[in-house]
């Protein structure tokens, strides 16, 4: 016999602040497909820099690369806490975010791949910019999450814009791949690797 659920209450405040949590949600896993296949794209991306002028590029990509991944990490517990879950299968999750685009090959060359590198952080500067503009003065967790993903989005366009443009970023390297300024609270489950 099925036991009566208990209310969330972490749910049901923010929907009397006028969230609306099932678009949140359904935004939430689309802009987490769009980080997830990003990481893996740009895996791809990274290993095509090659030669001389390929070399300078590989280290701004991989850091970009891995906080796409902590990014993805990040979104993982407010969609559960939210009540929402993850689609059943991964084919549709990484097709729903419609980044094939940023597929390539050894023919491509490392203009087109910052070109892709760029679109690809425009596109989540306006993902997360939306996210932020849903939870605005209603949800003050995910507006936290959100707000600091874009603050990384935008590092990571100024620094594609800089490589393409000359357009300076004021860009301090990373100390390290994977530090993550801004979401390392987020994805914790990164930590030490
Ligand atoms: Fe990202
Ligand atoms: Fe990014």
């Amino acid at each position: 016999m099925a036991t009566k659920k208990h209310t969330v209450v972490g749910v049901e405040v923010l929907r009397q602040n006028g969230m609306d949590v099932d678009e949140l949600v359904k935004t939430l896993v689309y802009n987490a497909s769009v980080e997830f296949v990003a990481y893996y794209y740009f895996t791809n991306l990274r290993a095509f820099c090659t030669g001389m002028d390929g070399e300078g590029v590989k280290g701004v990509i991989e850091d970009a690369r891995l906080e796409d991944l902590s990014h993805f990490e990040s979104c993982i517990d407010r969609i559960y806490q939210l009540g929402g879950e993850f689609p059943r299968d991964i084919a549709g999750f990484c097709k729903q975010a419609g980044a094939d685009f940023l597929q390539s090959d050894k023919k491509t060359t490392l203009k087109q791949i910052l070109e892709k590198c760029l679109k690809a952080e425009q596109g989540a500067i306006v993902n997360w910019n939306k996210v932020c503009r849903m939870t605005h003065g209603k949800d003050p967790m995910t507006y936290e999450l959100a707000s600091h993903i874009l603050a990384e989005e935008i590092e990571h366009e100024s620094w594609f814009l800089e490589l393409l443009d000359g357009r300076p970023s004021g860009h301090m390297r990373r100390r390290y791949s994977g530090e993550r300024p801004h979401t390392s609270k987020h994805s914790r489950s990164m930590d030490g690797l």
